[in-house]
């Protein structure tokens, strides 16, 4: 536990900031990095813990990676040098860990075992696990499998057509991951495009896959050939950030090499409709991944509503936009979110809870939040929730609070963001 008290701040932001990497790439360039022939050096890697719980992973089964700062290098030698792991493998609070090391581990020749923290331990995976038995996979767990702890021994995998019947990105990861091991053909069916680095980075190790944004197909070709990734900035963690310079007036941001992927920027997209000032520079791709600087300068903004096909595109940035929402005149209503429910925590009851102690007027519904703008926020001791995306939220609100924010434990923050608070310091004028 480590409690935080952040005094108020009033002073105006500016600066220049290298945002960590993208941690749903970063998984992705470890796990088929560990899987590929060759060797994979990833450059920007996201240090953070619920990355390197998927590090670890691979370690245990035998795979050689070696990491000095934010580069990584794998010593890839193909599945077939995996090796079954003595020990159960601790997940940590990485649900995209668990879920996508299920499609793979499904498919190798071996017995494991996973298991993860309190909060992931109450986290569905009977998504994943449907399809993937489906597929033959041999899974069991708690309730059925539907829950963590699971163990899995590896089979012969059978292609399927699978339509999803939740917007999952992680779920669609898993089925085509798991259809890397698979005879014939697996296919993914979306109806809202989810974001799309699995595919991305399946086509920059030559994997045998195809997509038209709704429907990806994959065959398996036996190997994939080693890469090395850039891993861009995590927009989900630039976020934080956007919105700290949308709610201090006078600031002027720099956010650098931040992950420009269309399936990722709908916080952008909103930003703009409720009148941002906000320009993107320096665009560039590498490996089917767009990233750029995006400079966002304080401006007045106005409500709006966000729901449907946007929502996969910010899913992980509703919390610090429901603190935006509080700054901006006008009501902001926030719907299609169900999945905010089985995130970290049930991010819709946690938001509503931090902002009401902040003294917001919010109110949580069954599939998102209504926000009446605008309300001084007060200052107050607030619960985490042990969430790394609720912690930083706390942390953005005391830079326009009144009085101190007191954050009950912020060490969650390390999952996605450890040199948080040293950013938040450098951009204090
Ligand atoms: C992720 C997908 C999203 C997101 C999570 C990371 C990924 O989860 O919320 O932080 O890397 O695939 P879902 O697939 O459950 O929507």
């Amino acid at each position: 536990m480590a409690e935080r008290v952040l005094a108020p701040c009033n002073k105006a932001l500016q600066g220049e900031l290298e945002i960590p990497g993208d941690k749903s790439i970063s998984h992705r360039a470890v796990i088929l990095g560990s899987i590929a022939n060759g060797t994979t050096k990833v450059s920007n890697f996201l240090d953070g813990e619920d990355c390197m719980r998927t590090v670890k992973a691979f370690e245990l089964m035998g795979v050689s990676i070696e990491k000095q700062d934010s580069t990584v290098i794998i010593e890839g030698k193909g599945t077939s040098a995996l090796k079954e792991p003595v020990e159960p493998l601790y997940f940590g609070n990485s649900g995209t860990t668990t879920r996508l090391m299920l499609g793979i581990l499904s498919g190798l020749p071996f017995f494991t075992t996973v298991y993860g923290d309190a909060s992931l331990t109450k986290r569905p995976m009977d998504r994943v696990i449907d399809p993937l038995r489906a597929m033959n996979a041999s899974i069991d767990g708690r309730q059925d499998g539907s829950y963590l702890p699971l163990s899995i021994r590896g089979e012969n995998l059978q292609g399927i057509s699978y339509t999803l019947p939740v917007k999952s990105a992680q779920v669609k990861s898993a089925v085509l991951l798991a259809g890397l091991f698979a005879n014939g053909e697996t296919k993914v069916i979306e109806d809202t495009p989810t974001r799309n680095h699995t595919e991305n980075m399946l086509e920059a190790f030559g994997a045998a896959i195809s997509s038209d944004g709704r429907e990806t197909t994959i065959t398996n070709i036996q190997t994939l050939t080693a890469t090395n990734v850039y891993v861009p900035g995590d927009i989900s963690s630039a976020a934080f950030f956007l919105v700290a310079a949308a709610i201090v007036p006078g600031s002027k941001l720099t956010l650098k090499n931040v992950g420009l992927n269309r399936t990722r920027t709908g916080i952008i997209d909103v930003l703009l409709t409720m009148g941002a000032d906000l320009q993107i520079t320096n665009q560039q791709i590498s490996g089917g991944e767009e990233f750029g600087d995006i400079t966002i300068t304080y401006k007045e903004l106005s409500s709006t509503v966000i729901e449907g096909e946007i929502i996969p595109r910010l899913i992980d940035e509703i919390p610090i936009l429901a603190l935006l929402a509080t700054q901006v005149e006008g009501t902001t209503i926030i719907r299609n979110a169900e999945e905010l429910r089985v995130k970290e925590t049930d991010r819709i009851a946690a938001v509503a809870d931090v902002l009401t102690t902040l003294g917001a007027d919010i109110e949580a519904t069954v599939d998102g939040l209504v926000i009446h703008g605008r309300k001084t926020l007060t200052g107050g001791e607030i619960k985490s929730y042990n969430d790394h995306r609720i912690a930083m939220m706390g942390a953005i609100a005391s830079l326009i609070a009144k009085d101190d924010v007191i954050i009950d434990d912020d060490s969650s923050i390390y999952i996605s963001y450890p040199n948080f608070f040293d950013h938040l310091q450098d951009i204090i004028l």
